[in-house]
């Protein structure tokens, strides 16, 4: 019987039966075993060690693994949970994950959130979070200054880009519709649309869909070769949505885009949306990292013309997810979006006040996001995080060239960010075939555990497709990558 076990027991014969999970000395204890595990753990990810970086599984057989009834069991030691957890998991830290955009989180992070998840502070309002209000406001005063707004910008975090989008797109529907539509609901004959690229993230066009106005507010605009959308269609685009009686309210830019890591013009878009008075929405979910860079933050010229602008901290700024951060120029617009009369929560004197964030999201209770955004920030918020983004960026471009010195390889587009795209495709295969060729390609990779790559469809034609994230990935690592590509691509044609 294990010391758990035995402790139960004795627990459960005494009066404290209901607290014995709370034993700080038993914290103590398996606390430091966890820190022991996660150090070797991240020593071995790290150093590059030959590990499989996803050990795939069979979803059932794992489902089966973890069942109630087999093994552990109540007996089971914490760290031997825990070492099963971690060896079931994607590492993330490998050098060889150049995947999704999902980040190694800086490990100060990690820590401080081990903090403030045993604390439990639930942000909805200040009584209940006050120093993540606090720092959640420095965290928000710093970003309004990185972005370049004038002194009426708030902000306010939610858990994800997709629900940072929604908070953001709600906004833009309030502000730009005549009557009240927050307690109204939609008018039968109004049809409020978004311009939207072809290329932006799946999330904006499915808030549109979660905002019950439909399919036909969703008014797409074609990209560019280089997966940009067309700014010079924009007039036209309008012009025609509105003849299907489209109410266009708002422009969403991807600053970049998921797939291709292409940034929109945003100086185009504001322009026009200041002609037609549009909500000019950013979604920098992915690419706002470049605010930090001298190098880069070009991409991003214009940006203090939006309206909103989404930033995951999750993404390109190393904080465990999830963790977005939604900028409002005119922070009073905030407030206008979910006017609330919850009087158990929000006395009347203290209407709009930036410490209940609850007001201006769509969420109620959240973790202590702002905390956890101004740990990265005070360690690592300016010269490292410039560091990093210049790195990931150059590397990106090393990468294109490798690609272009090959003739068996093909990239989709001149990188812009740390995504990119490109396929085996020696001469002589039809697009079908180079297609299955390398989405085989991707399977073999991920089954064997080499590495973790995604793919992405293009005009019709797969490729594969690597996010530059993780801080220690480095040319050798993409190299290999290359040959390993080369290889199983040679074996397959
Ligand atoms: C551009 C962009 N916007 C929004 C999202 C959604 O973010 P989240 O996964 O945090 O909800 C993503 C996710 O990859 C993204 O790339």
């Amino acid at each position: 019987m294990n010391d758990l076990k035995i402790k139960k027991l004795i627990m459960t014969k005494t009066k404290s039966k209901i607290s014995y999970p709370f034993d700080p000395e038993d914290f103590r204890k398996e606390g430091h075993l966890l820190v022991d595990t996660l150090s070797e753990y991240l020593n071995e990810a790290l150093s590059g060690k030959e590990m499989p970086v996803l050990p795939w599984n069979d979803p059932d057989r794992l489902a089966e693994y973890f069942s109630f009834d087999s093994a552990g069991g109540e007996e089971e030691s914490i760290d031997a949970f825990i070492k099963r957890i971690i060896d079931n998991s994607i590492h993330i830290h490998h050098s060889h994950y150049i995947g999704h955009q999902v980040t190694s989180p800086l490990p100060v992070t990690v820590l401080v959130q081990f903090c403030t998840t045993l604390l439990n502070n639930g942000a909805a309002i200040y009584e209940m979070g006050p120093v993540n209000m606090a720092m959640e406001r420095n965290v928000i005063k710093k970003f309004g200054s990185l972005i370049g707004y004038n002194t009426a910008f708030d902000g306010i975090f939610t858990h994800g880009g997709t629900a940072g989008n929604l908070t953001a797109m709600l906004a833009a529907r309030q502000v730009k519709t005549d009557y009240n539509i927050w307690e109204d609901g939609v008018r039968e004959l109004d049809r409020p649309g978004y311009m939207i690229s072809e290329q932006a993230h799946y999330s904006i066009g499915r808030n549109v869909k979660i905002m019950g106005i439909g399919d036909e507010s969703i008014v797409k605009v074609p990209v560019d070769r280089n997966f940009r959308m067309r700014t010079d269609l924009l007039e036209e685009i309008k012009t025609a949505a509105e003849k299907k009686g489209i109410r266009v309210i708002s422009v969403v830019a991807s600053s970049c885009s998921t797939a291709t890591g292409s940034y929109d013009d945003l100086k185009a878009i504001a322009d026009f949306c200041e002609k037609h008075d549009l909500w000019m929405h950013v979604d920098g979910a992915h690419g706002m990292g470049v605010l930090f860079s001298e190098k880069y933050k070009g991409c991003v010229k214009g940006i203090e013309r939006a309206d909103s602008v989404v930033i995951d901290f999750h993404k390109m700024l190393l904080v465990p997810a999830l963790n977005t951060l939604v900028m409002f120029r005119n922070g009073e617009r905030s407030f206008e979006t979910f006017a609330q009369k919850a009087s158990y929560l929000f006395q009347k004197s203290q209407k709009n006040v930036w410490y209940n964030s609850a007001i201006r999201t769509i969420e109620c209770t959240k973790s202590a996001l702002g905390i956890i955004a101004y740990t990265a920030m005070k360690y690592y918020g300016n010269s490292y995080l410039r560091q990093y983004i210049d790195s990931r960026y150059d590397l990106a471009d090393t990468f294109s060239m490798l690609v272009k010195s090959d003739r068996q390889l093909e990239l989709a587009v001149e990188p812009e960010s740390n995504i990119e795209c490109f396929r085996f495709a020696p001469e002589g295969y039809s697009d079908i075939r180079l297609n299955q060729i390398n989405s085989e390609i991707r399977n073999r990779i991920i089954k064997e555990g080499s590495f973790y790559i995604v793919q992405a469809e293009l005009s019709e034609k797969i490729w594969l497709r690597l996010t530059i994230i993780n801080p220690v990935t480095s040319e050798n690592d993409l190299k290999d990558l290359l040959k390993r590509v080369l290889e199983i691509g040679e074996e397959l044609s």
